[in-house]
């Protein structure tokens, strides 16, 4: 069996941080969002992985590369848009080469290990296995219909869903999919859908079931979801310090790597600081992931990620539920004339919460 991970979509909802950045290498608790998918497929005992990649090909190639880190085989696939999840499978053909194959959308993580699903696939002789998760409200996902054991169709983003189980990004296709995928249209949204490439295998008579996920499951495409996932991630957190503390008072389980820095600082976790980071006169609150070289003085920080070398220094209110880029500098000046003084790139959010 083969693994397919999609990551040629291009993270529009989470600009400015995607002008400069691939998505799916944006850090949940200080690792890109992709490994957690590689190290899955790793554990799951898939060699052999293809990433779909688009525009951000290289910065993914090269934090990746060959796969080594992970035990893996990885060859990369162009995608020259990203005009959906069936069109990704369409230009995996090669790849593919008629075999099996377990599908992951490279921006999602989630709990449970990928080896049951796969072992039940094989044991059932299906054409597609399928994760299920349920949501309450899950009109922005793909929804399934389902009879018994089976699914009887799927509607992608339907207004009024025809049940509370959404489709996570966590796919088993036999490689029936691929004459399915060519058979279909696109949809309003100009995208080669996996939900009708799925509708048409069953108008074919294919075998298509599902599985419920038993842990949690996280769609990364939106700063609260993005968010969230950080908190499910450092909820399992274990506590390790490596990094140096002085006057300071850590609570929770609390990583702290190498040579950063904990100066009159309280840490209350689970809270992830990465190397070299110094943090000063702060307070650092729960599910907050701050990654390597970052500067944070006078500062009360929560609910937030930090990416490298930014500095964030001696602000007057709580930061929380922010994702701040790599680099940015956020500084509070005893200089006259009072004010205050921006220079923000495009599509920046900036809240100011009294
Ligand atoms: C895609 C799929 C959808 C699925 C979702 C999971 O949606 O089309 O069926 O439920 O991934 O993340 P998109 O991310 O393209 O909106």
């Amino acid at each position: 069996m083969k693994g397919l991970v999609l990551s040629g979509g291009e993270g529009t909802r989470l600009r400015p941080i995607t002008f400069t950045q691939a998505k799916q290498l944006i850090p949940v608790a200080n690792k890109p969002i992709l490994f957690y998918g590689l190290e899955a497929l790793s554990r799951a005992r898939i060699k052999d992985v293809g990433i779909v990649v688009g525009n951000t090909h290289k910065e993914i190639e090269d934090t990746v590369g060959k796969g080594q880190d992970f035990s893996l085989n990885i060859t990369y696939i162009h995608q020259e848009k990203p005009l959906g999840l069936a069109h990704a499978i369409l230009v995996s053909q090669v790849f593919l080469s008629g075999e099996d194959f377990l599908m992951y959308l490279g921006d999602n993580i989630l709990k449970e290990e990928l080896s049951p699903f796969k072992e039940r696939f094989e044991r059932e002789k299906a054409d597609a296995l399928l994760l299920l998760v349920e949501i309450e409200n899950p009109s922005q996902f793909g929804v399934a219909e389902i009879k018994g054991d089976r699914i009887v169709k799927l509607v992608e983003k339907p207004k009024v869903p025809p049940s509370n189980l959404a489709l996570a990004g966590v796919y088993l296709f036999s490689p029936k999919i691929m004459e399915a995928a060519k058979r279909i249209k696109p949809s309003w949204r100009e995208e080669l859908e996996i939900t009708d490439a799925i509708n048409e295998l069953l108008k074919g008579g294919g075998k298509v079931i599902f599985k419920r996920a038993s842990g949690w499951w996280k769609d990364t495409g939106k700063l609260d979801d993005l968010l969230e996932a950080n908190r499910l991630v450092l909820d399992g957190l274990q506590a390790d310090i490596k990094g140096r503390l002085e006057n300071s008072k850590v609570e929770g389980r609390v990583k702290i790597e190498e040579n950063a820095e904990i100066i009159n600082s309280t840490i209350l976790g689970p809270v992830i600081i990465g190397r070299g980071c110094r943090i000063k006169n702060s307070y650092i609150g729960p599910y907050t992931s701050i990654q390597e070289r970052t500067l944070i003085d006078k500062v009360e920080l929560e609910n937030s990620i930090v990416l490298q070398e930014s500095e964030i220094i001696r602000i007057k209110g709580r930061v929380s539920s922010s994702l701040v880029g790599r680099g940015v500098k956020i500084i509070h000046k005893d200089n006259h004339p009072k004010g205050l003084s921006f220079m923000v790139g495009e599509k920046s959010t900036i809240e100011f919460r009294d």
